[in-house]
C-alpha cells in the first residue's frame, strides 16, 4: 500500500525545521550506503551533530508519530531515527530497494515500511519525483512541504534526479507488528473503516463487530 498523508507537519514546525536544515552540515550520502546502493546513491545527508540532530526529530518524528493515520498504516513496533537528504541540482538516487536490516547490535530492526516526508515546496525543485514500482505500474510523488508518503520497503523504487533548486527530505524506516504488506492494507483499511462508525455510530452492534475483528485480526497477526 502506497499512502500520502497531507499535512503531517504544520507550518510553524515545519519553518522551524527548515531553519535548523540550514544551520546544518551535509556529508556525501554514499558514505551510509551499503554496498548495492552506493552504486547507485547521489545526495548528500545532514551530518548528526546531536543538538541540531535531536532539534529537528524532535519536531519531525514528533509530528509523523503521532499522527494516527501513520500509526494505523504502519502499525508500528519500531521506528528508525531519520536520515534527513538533500538533493541539489544534478543529483539523483538510482532503482534500489531499501536494506532489510538495518541498525547494529541490539539496535538491529527489519525495515517493513519506508517513510519520505516533504520538507520543501514542491515549486523550490524542478525533477526530483519519488518514483515506486508498484503492481499498478510507476507512481510518481512529489508532496507539499509537511506531507508524508509511507509504502513498502520492499518496493523497488528512485529519485529522479532533480534539474533544479534543492530537494530537502527526511526518511525514516519502520519495523512493523504486522509483517505481511498485505496483511497490513488490510487493517488499515479496516481501521478506517471501525474510526468512522466509532464517531457516526458509537453505540451500534456492528461497530462492536467491526472494533473486535478488528483488535483480533492485530492480535492474529501481530509479532511483538
Ligand atoms: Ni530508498
Amino acid at each position: 500500500m502506497l499512502l500520502t498523508i497531507s499535512g503531517v507537519i504544520p507550518p510553524p514546525q515545519l519553518e522551524r525545521a527548515r531553519q535548523l536544515l540550514q544551520r546544518g552540515q551535509f556529508k556525501d550520502g554514499k558514505l551510509s550506503a551499503g554496498l548495492e546502493a552506493q552504486r547507485v546513491k547521489h545526495n548528500q545527508e545532514l551530518i548528526q551533530e546531536a543538538d541540531l540532530y535531536a532539534a529537528l526529530n524532535n519536531i519531525v518524528m514528533g509530528c509523523l508519530v503521532q499522527h494516527p493515520l501513520y500509526q494505523r498504516a504502519v502499525l508500528p513496533r519500531r521506528i528508525a531515527a531519520p536520515y534527513y537528504a538533500r538533493y541539489s541540482a544534478g543529483m539523483q538516487y538510482g532503482n534500489h530497494i531499501d536494506d532489510p536490516i538495518m541498525g547494529t547490535g541490539v539496535d538491529q530492526y527489519r525495515s517493513d515500511v519506508s517513510t519520505t516526508v516533504f520538507l520543501c515546496d514542491p515549486a523550490d525543485y524542478a525533477g526530483g519525483e519519488l518514483v515506486i514500482c508498484s503492481t499498478f505500474g510507476e507512481q510518481q510523488i512529489k508532496l507539499a512541504a509537511g506531507d508524508a508518503v509511507v509504502y513498502p520497503s520492499s518496493s523497488l523504487h528512485h529519485i529522479n534526479t532533480v534539474t533544479r533548486g534543492e530537494r530537502l527530505v527526511a526518511v525514516t524506516w519502520a519495523q512493523s507488528l504486522i509483517r505481511d504488506p498485505g496483511q497490513r492494507e488490510l487493517l488499515y483499511q479496516l481501521s478506517q473503516a471501525r474510526e468512522k462508525l466509532l464517531q457516526e455510530r458509537p453505540d451500534a452492534e456492528e461497530t462492536g463487530w467491526v472494533s473486535n475483528s478488528y483488535a483480533n485480526l492485530v492480535r492474529m497477526w501481530s509479532d511483538v
